[in-house]
């Protein structure tokens, strides 16, 4: 189906909302589990991380496949700048922040399983049972560097896009959410 200022393809709006809710949901656990060390939710934040990562490698495919759809309305040009900017910067986000997170988990010896399966294994530490020990302690710290910085860059992000959609439907009052909630204009 062709993408018009009028219509999204069920696609784009199904991978928007699955990797967008799914995403957000990651970072407000994330954010909980890390300043009260939460363990228990550790395995399932992994999980969904790694089912985020492969969702979003999709979604950009589908992106690069079909290009970006025409403005739902005649907005400025630094307008639509702006927001072609803050999507990328999504759209690669949603790759990278899972990415380097199973980096820093699997180089930091603790695995990556997806609700149980292993793929990649655990490295026990023998002189600590019950331990883990890194594989690669440079490559994990630059994991964590990237999973750290990338937390805000998203939040900057995801604060600008989410103000650029409400300022669309409330403030100029065209159809640039509606589009993306699957109505035709
Ligand atoms: C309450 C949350 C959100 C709202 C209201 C929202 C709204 C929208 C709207 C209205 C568009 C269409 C823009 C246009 O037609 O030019 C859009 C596109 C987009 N959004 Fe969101 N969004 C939200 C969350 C997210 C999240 C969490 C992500 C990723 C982390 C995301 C990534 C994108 C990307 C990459 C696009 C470009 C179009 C595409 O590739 O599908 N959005 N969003």
């Amino acid at each position: 189906m062709k993408e018009t200022s009028q219509r999204l393809a069920p696609t784009t709006i199904a991978l928007h909302w699955i990797v967008g809710l799914f995403f957000i949901v990651l970072l407000a656990v994330g954010f909980y589990m890390e300043r009260n060390e939460v363990y228990a939710l550790y395995p399932l934040h992994k999980s969904f991380g790694a089912i985020v990562f492969v969702l979003a490698i999709l979604r950009l495919l589908w992106r690069l496949g079909k290009g970006f759809p025409p403005a739902a309305s005649n907005y400025a040009a630094w307008e639509r700048g702006l927001a072609r900017i803050v999507q990328w910067v999504l759209l690669i986000g949603t790759i990278l922040f899972p990415l380097s997170g199973l980096v820093m988990s699997a180089m930091g010896g603790n695995g990556i399983a997806v609700f149980g399966v292993e793929l990649f294994p655990m490295n026990p530490d023998p002189a600590n049972p019950g331990k883990n020990m890194p594989i690669d302690k440079a490559m994990a710290g630059n994991a964590r560097a990237m999973h750290g910085l990338l937390l805000w860059v998203m939040l900057g992000a995801l604060a600008l896009h989410v103000a650029g959609a409400l300022k669309h439907h409330l403030l100029d009052g065209d159809g640039t959410l509606r589009r993306m909630l699957g109505r035709t204009l």
